[in-house]
């Protein structure tokens, strides 16, 4: 493995973009080759008759959850294990309801399996973006085009073709929607946090933004590496069940100010002192130009929460480096 050693971060050791693998199934191998041909004809149906008839029709938001629930509900992806952060698990009554993504706020989305964009649709019903670690504009896309990201190529620049905006206009565009945000460009294995694409920073400053981590177990339907389409199906469907753990941190706001209240600060002084260097230079290895100190000090909150209810840590290793380790790793499966 050590020809992989640059693909690792120097700090931790932490490899985010191997492929976890399956346990090996032993002599439960029939009962999972069974799992999976019978529920591969229940899923592609289910999968095609929503994306390409009951989409376009007027199923409304209630008809259209049920559909996504029903595609998690197949391969067995029911245990959902939610935490929130300043609420008491089991507690979520009507009150904590600020706590949760509304239409209007942003969702900041770790980003491991196209399960996390089906999972996300089935909650909150909102508007999908790709972000790039090139422009701060993000690319508005369907929940299909979200769910087929997670399987390809990690891009640094935008496709020449691609409609690209700003998350202030997305959310003035759809003022019934939460707007999904996967700021870290590309998908891990889930053992780390890559450095951010600055698309966050076109949230308007009164928007709430919420980090939310996914979780998978078992992970190994986490798709690091792109076109896995085949290894992501039998690794989801043999498994008799799957449990998502969704943890979700207090919003974050686009302001360099600390808090509302911060009449002391001098209008000069964008800096928030009190951030860790060592989270600070994270975001200078993916070239981040023109950051002032207060947009990297919004940035840095919302990856450290991120990183936080993951429980992993934030690594230097970004989509350039992913590029390298698939061509590395393809190159090492061919010969
Ligand atoms: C977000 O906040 C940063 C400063 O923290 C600011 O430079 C940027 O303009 C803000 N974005 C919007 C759309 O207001």
């Amino acid at each position: 493995m050590e020809k992989y050693s640059q693909f690792r971060d120097r700090g931790s050791g932490i490899a985010p973009f191997f492929p976890i693998q399956n346990e090996p199934s032993g002599i439960y191998w029939s009962f999972h080759l069974f799992l999976f041909l019978v529920r591969l004809p229940i899923l592609l149906t289910v999968t095609l008759g929503y994306f390409f008839v009951l989409q376009w029709l007027p199923i409304g938001s209630l008809g259209k959850k049920a559909s996504l629930w029903l595609m998690l509900g197949v391969p067995g992806v029911w245990w959902i294990d939610l935490q929130i952060d300043g609420v008491k698990k089991g507690s979520l009554a009507k009150h904590h309801k600020a706590r949760l993504p509304q239409p209007g706020s942003v969702i900041a989305s770790s980003h491991t399996s196209p399960i996390d964009s089906l999972y996300l649709a089935a909650i909150f019903d909102p508007v999908f973006t790709i972000s790039y670690p090139s422009t701060r504009l993000v690319q508005p896309v369907s929940l299909f085009h979200s769910i087929l990201h997670a399987f390809q190529y990690p891009q640094y620049d935008p496709p020449p073709k691609a409609t690209l905006t700003d998350l202030a206009t997305l959310i003035r565009q759809h003022p019934h929607q939460a707007i999904v945000v996967f700021p870290e460009c590309t998908t891990t294995n889930g053992r780390a946090i890559l450095p951010f694409s600055n698309s966050l920073l076109t949230c308007p400053p009164g928007v709430k933004i919420f980090p939310i981590n996914l979780r998978y177990t078992a992970a190994d339907v986490t798709t690091p590496i792109p076109g896995t389409y085949i290894r992501f199906l039998w690794n989801l469907l043999s498994k008799p069940t799957h449990c998502i753990r969704v943890r979700i941190a207090e919003s974050v706001y686009n302001t360099s100010q600390p808090s509302a209240s911060s009449s002391s600060s001098s209008p000069g002084s964008l800096v928030n002192e009190d951030r860790t260097s060592s989270s600070d230079t994270l975001l200078g290895s993916e070239e981040v130009e023109g950051v002032t100190a207060g947009e990297k000090g919004v940035l840095n909150k919302v990856a450290d929460a991120l990183a936080r209810l993951g429980r992993v840590k934030r690594v230097g290793l970004g989509v350039r480096d992913k590029e390298g380790f698939v061509k590395a790793w393809s190159k090492q499966r061919r010969g």
